[in-house]
């Protein structure tokens, strides 16, 4: 069983690759500045004796070195980020520190401290708004965001230790939904917006006609792809969609949304947002042939969960 550390362990995407790793076995220590993520999306895995939390910033200069110094990984699960694409506008400094610069330091400890493997969270926003669908991952790649600009830079740093030995996969997640994802702001996921919305019985806002279609992924396929990348033998290094080839409108959303909640208001219709991009999919069969990695969660099921748990 492996030792990992998982920066970022505290969020959306953490939270549920910790609970994944300590489900295999693994011994895990998870760090987290708890600037986006939360100590109690943690509260089943702090149950646990495989599990240490440390509160640290991963941007800081010797904070992942000391760490890894410490706890010797086998594996770094690198998810800590600035996650807003709107923040990244608002702040370029900050969205170059935290994705950036920390991703640095996490090479940097990598190779200091003989860890074998990096998997990083990396995005679909680096393909940036093609129409060329569905996006493979040799597909132009055109961030329109200093997110997906940074993301893409810190694939280049990551990929550029292979050389050194360390395998290093870098997974571009696509639409990514379950529980514990922030609702907060108007531009957060489409599908926690909408879990708030039904929870609260209050009707939905749908930006254009609702057929607009993005390839929404659960959460748990999204932790089982960085398990698996993070523990399984014999895997090269590689960047590769984390997505499931599959489109899904918003009105089949909120469709299914509505079985749930009968009772809501019916969706009120908006004019399409300024940059919105009508369709994205991508293709998933590198990951499905570099990690023998498919998405298992049907949305329809996904959303049922979301449901049930919050
Ligand atoms: C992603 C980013 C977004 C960024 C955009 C541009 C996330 C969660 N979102 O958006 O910040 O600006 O890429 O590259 O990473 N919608 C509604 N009603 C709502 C909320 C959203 O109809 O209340 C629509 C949006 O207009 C969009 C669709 O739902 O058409 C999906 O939105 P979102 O979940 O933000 O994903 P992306 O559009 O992929």
């Amino acid at each position: 069983m492996g030792r990992i550390l998982v920066t970022g362990a505290a969020g959306f995407i953490g939270s549920h690759t910790t609970e994944r790793l300590l489900a295999d076995g693994h011994t895990v220590l998870g760090v987290d500045n708890f600037r986006s993520g939360h100590r109690h999306n943690l509260t089943a895995a702090l149950r646990q004796s495989a599990f240490r939390l440390v509160e640290a910033d991963v941007a800081a200069a010797d904070a992942v070195d000391r760490l890894a110094a410490g706890f010797q990984p086998d594996a770094i699960i690198h998810l800590a980020a600035l996650v807003s694409v709107q923040e990244s506008i608002r702040d370029p400094e900050l969205n170059h520190r935290l994705n950036v610069t920390a991703t640095e330091r996490v090479a940097a400890a990598a190779l200091a401290h003989g860890v074998r493997r990096i998997v990083f969270a990396s995005s679909a926003a680096i393909y940036g708004d093609t129409t060329d669908l569905p996006i493979r991952e040799e597909t132009e790649k055109a961030p329109i965001s200093p997110y997906g600009a940074a993301k893409l830079h810190a694939e280049g740093l990551l990929l550029g230790l292979a050389a050194q030995g360390v395998t290093v996969r870098c997974h571009r997640y696509f639409n990514v939904f379950g529980p514990r994802q922030d609702p907060a702001s108007p531009y957060s996921g489409v599908i926690s917006i909408f879990d708030r919305r039904y929870r609260e019985g209050r009707g939905v806002t749908i930006y254009g006609d609702g057929r607009q279609t993005r390839d929404f992924i659960s959460v748990h396929d999204v932790a089982r792809a960085n398990a698996i990348a993070a523990t399984q033998p014999g895997i090269g290094s590689g960047a590769a969609n984390i997505c499931t080839g599959r489109a899904t409108s918003l009105l089949e959303i909120v469709g299914i949304f509505a079985r749930h909640y009968p009772q809501a208001p019916a969706p009120r219709f908006e004019p399409g947002r300024p940059g919105d991009i009508i369709h994205s999919r991508g293709r998933a069969e590198r990951a499905e042939a570099e990690l023998g990695f498919t998405a298992q969660v049907p949305v329809a099921e996904g959303l049922a969960e979301l449901i049930r748990v919050g």
